[in-house]
């Protein structure tokens, strides 16, 4: 309660009228069943609460209430089919805010939290059937003006408050991102050495799920993408049905999601344990591109720097390879390079798995600074109809991705269990 109490402290010394944080919306599957219940990450952030129908106001104008939790009420009926809930006082000596009251008042109160507020802090957009409420209560606000009172005329999104701070990772924070990351990576070596031609993708993918859930892991951090052969060029493949050959690599992007915190990790291998020569020339490439992105990831460097190195390095071997003709610079110039490489090397890690904070500040691309936690993910992707690509390289995808934490002299890998070199690789998958 502490931990989120001391979010919520240093939100409201930088606050300038109202913050609002829904809870995520639940999804129906169908009939009766609903999508897995996962609280929205801001409003789990500030509250540490993981019930839906809840909504958080913090306010710097109210005279007593600075943080304020509205929620689902007790329900003995409803409990019985869908376990406890905290109801209104179990929230408020949960989550130690000022005061707690039933959802179904929200409509009615929240003119009153918006009163006196020059600006309201809301993601405007995320959740359109609630934008309508928070509207009606900014118009409630505003008809009751007539007194001296300020009603907000500013809409802002929260990325300068509380996504500024949960992009610089605390101690607890980093805790559960290297417990994420152990878990995530013990699952990687598994899968290596429980792979064999004949095996299908979903047996893979039911070792990566059992090791994630059995070490604690609440749930995965996203879908997992396990892609043998022709499918490891597939980005976003999920469908994991395929039948694994001999003489194919086998690209697994997996990460669980522990205590609210992502890992994102990615392992291309042999599924017989060897690589072949054409396919260990691919890969040596990549991993020279992601040693140097990672050298790369230290203070006052970007990720923009990051994506440079990482993409200099992948065009050289593309030339040299013979997938790509002409001069480097010219290639990255003119995007011929998107054909084998159409990703970025980059993106911010922490409770979400493409974390939120400004990639940006003033039109620069910001400084890394310590506490700060990015994937460093340069892949080659050769589709295997591709008639451009010499014959060895058709079908080959490969992609190593690792997380990376930003520290005072440099950085440290927290995926680093995981073999990234060639002949280590071969030794796990082979053990
Ligand atoms: N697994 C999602 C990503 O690598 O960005
Ligand atoms: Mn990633
Ligand atoms: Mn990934």
């Amino acid at each position: 309660m502490e931990v989120f109490r001391e979010r919520r402290r240093r939100v409201l010394a930088a606050l300038d009228g109202v913050a609002l944080l829904i809870s995520a919306p639940e999804t129906i599957r169908n009939h009766d069943v609903h999508h897995a219940y996962r609280q929205d990450s801001d409003l789990f952030y500030l509250t540490g609460f993981e019930e839906p129908e809840s909504i958080l106001v913090m306010s710097s104008v109210h005279p007593e209430h600075q943080s304020v939790l509205f929620v689902r009420e007790r329900d003995p009926e409803r409990e019985v089919w869908d376990g406890a809930r905290a109801g209104v006082e179990g929230a408020k000596a949960s989550c130690g805010v000022d005061a707690t009251f039933p959802i179904s008042e929200f409509e009615a109160k929240i003119g009153d939290y918006l009163e006196g507020a020059d600006t309201l802090h809301y993601v405007l957009g995320q959740q359109p059937s609630f934008d309508t409420i928070v509207l009606e209560g900014i118009e409630k606000a505003r008809a009751r003006g007539r007194s001296k009172k300020a009603w907000p005329q500013t809409i802002r999104h929260p990325q300068a408050l509380w996504h500024e701070m949960r992009l610089i990772k605390s101690d607890a924070e980093l805790e559960a991102m290297r417990r994420a990351a152990t878990i995530s990576a013990e699952a990687h070596c598994r899968a290596m050495a429980a792979c064999q031609p004949g095996m299908y993708e979903y047996e893979i993918e039911a070792v990566l799920k059992q090791t994630f859930l059995t070490a604690g892991a609440a749930r995965v951090a996203y879908n997992p993408i396990v892609g043998s052969g022709p499918n490891a060029t597939v980005l976003h493949y999920v469908e994991n049905r395929r039948q694994m050959q001999d003489g194919e690599l086998l690209l697994i992007d997996a990460g669980c999601e522990y205590a609210f915190y992502a890992a994102d990790i990615t392992r291309t291998f042999p599924v017989n344990g060897r690589f072949s020569e054409a396919q260990r020339q691919v890969y040596d490439v990549v991993l020279a591109a992601q040693d140097a992105a990672i050298a790369e990831t230290k203070p006052g460097s970007n990720i923009d720097a990051v994506h440079e190195v990482a993409r200099e390095h992948l065009v050289r071997g593309m030339v040299e390879m013979g997938l790509l003709e002409g001069d480097v610079a010219t290639l990255i110039e003119d995007d011929s390079y998107k054909r084998y490489y159409m990703h970025r090397t980059s993106h911010w890690l922490g409770m979400d798995v493409h974390d939120v904070g400004a990639y940006y500040v003033g039109g620069e691309c910001r400084p890394f600074e310590p506490g700060m936690v990015i994937t460093v993910e340069p892949g080659i992707y050769i589709a295997a109809d591709d008639e451009k690509a010499p014959e060895a390289f058709r079908g080959i995808g490969i992609r190593i991705e690792d997380d990376i934490l930003v520290t005072e002299d440099g950085n440290v890998n927290l995926t680093a269990n995981v073999p990234r070199k060639p002949d280590e690789i071969e030794r796990v998958c082979l053990a």
